[in-house]
């Protein structure tokens, strides 16, 4: 594999000479981008000695023109580590003023960050916000380790070995093999809750966040599936990614309905109004009476309007319950004529609307498998390994 290995100027960058080191001899090409403030602790001659590359330090003075986007092309991915407050702040905003930050903007690949800074840093809240930032976007954050920091205190901080990092990123960038079964193929998903007017200022709406079917989104868009996200929520995804926003069930509904005859599966993960407003009303609804009476009708169920039209294609539906959630979705499941239901008791606590993490089970027609309490971006890569596996049998 060709790694970019990013380094920026954090006390833990010794142990990214080792990381370096063992990337190397188990046989991937590195090449190092240094911040200026890193080329401080360590020479940038022991990285290039170490990788047998040139290493970018500062992008003008580069002899090459429009080195960022060569060495972008060249890699598969790219790994920066120690991420320092810094850095991560400025990839989450987009600065691009030194090679690092300039290298990673420019970067189409996968990107795969290890903080390593001060217990306070760390939680400092702007910084928690940038790592959800780039998490969100489909980066690869890895946890710092917690222990004693070259600062002389104690706390979550530490760098991971080398060999923890080499793990993490090997098991991150399995997803993204060439060949995957997902390569190319069109996949619709669906997210957020939508939004069914009662007048020009109010609307009948849900908790739904976005979250789950953003991250689902993310994880597909990694291994190559082409991926059209149809969602309502206003959370960042992956650049690859084509967004419709919507608002309403109507809408979600004809923009499924146009791009679904080409695409290979629907992961309907959005919560979508089952009724809506009978009669919009053209002005704000005025307060007279002590009560007001709306009367709704009901919505097109666009999950069973493709179960009917399904040809070679994927469905994969959601069920989010309050009570007898299993036996709810395996009838759904089998009502519908989908593939697989991600169930979920949206009243468990660290499951359902807003946080971000679930409780699953995936039901199938044949297998029911509950899994414990998970990241949202977990569940996304076990419903793409389903995906995966599925369009796979279907060629
Ligand atoms: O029947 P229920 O609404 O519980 O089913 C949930 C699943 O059906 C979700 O995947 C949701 O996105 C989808 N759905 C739909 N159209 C509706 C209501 C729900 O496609 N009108």
């Amino acid at each position: 594999m060709n790694l970019i290995v990013g380094v920026s100027a954090g006390i833990a960058i010794y142990k990214v000479v080792d990381l370096v080191r063992k990337f190397i001899k188990r046989g991937d090409s590195v090449k190092v981008v240094m911040t200026n403030h890193a080329t401080k602790f360590i020479s940038p001659e022991l990285f290039k000695e170490i990788s047998q590359n040139e290493v970018m330090t500062d992008i003008f003075e580069n002899e090459e023109t429009a080195a960022h986007i060569k060495i972008v092309d060249w890699c598969d991915a790219m790994i920066i580590a120690p991420a320092t407050a810094n850095i991560i702040g400025k990839i989450a905003c987009g600065i691009a003023d030194d090679s690092l930050s300039t290298v990673a903007i420019a970067l189409n690949r996968p990107l795969i960050i290890a903080p390593a800074m001060n217990t306070h840093m760390y939680l400092n809240p702007a910084m928690q916000n940038n790592l959800k930032i780039l998490e969100s976007r489909g980066i690869k954050i890895i946890e710092p380790d917690s222990g004693e920091l070259a600062c002389g205190t104690s706390g979550i901080g530490r760098l991971p070995e080398p060999d923890e990092i080499i793990l993490n990123a090997d098991e991150f960038l399995k997803n993204f093999r060439k060949n995957s079964e997902l390569d190319g193929k069109k996949i619709i998903v669906t997210a957020g809750g939508t939004r069914e007017p009662i007048d020009p200022v109010r609307f009948i709406g849900n908790h739904s966040s976005g979250k789950m079917g953003h991250a689902i989104a993310n994880a597909l868009s990694n291994r190559g599936a082409e991926v059209v996200l149809i969602t309502s929520s206003d959370l960042e995804v992956s650049k690859n990614i084509r967004v419709i926003k919507i608002e309403t069930a109507e809408q979600m509904r004809q923009k499924i309905l146009s791009e679904f005859e080409n695409s290979s599966a629907v992961i309907m993960s959005a919560a979508v109004a089952d009724y809506r407003v009978k009669n919009f009303s053209e002005q704000k609804i005025k307060k007279f009476d002590d009560n007001l009476t709306l009367e709704l009708v009901k919505n097109p169920d666009i999950l069973f309007e493709l179960g009917q039209l399904k040809k070679n294609q994927i469905l994969i539906g959601f069920a989010a319950e309050t009570q007898d959630f299993e036996r709810n979705a395996r009838e759904k499941l089998i009502r519908k004529n989908l593939d697989m239901i991600v169930a979920n008791d949206v009243t468990a606590e660290g499951a359902g609307f807003g946080v971000d993490t679930n409780i699953v089970t995936l039901i199938t027609k044949d297998n029911l498998k509950r899994y414990p309490i998970m990241k949202k971006s977990e569940v996304a890569e076990l419903i793409a390994d389903y995906a995966s596996k599925t369009l796979g049998t279907l060629k």
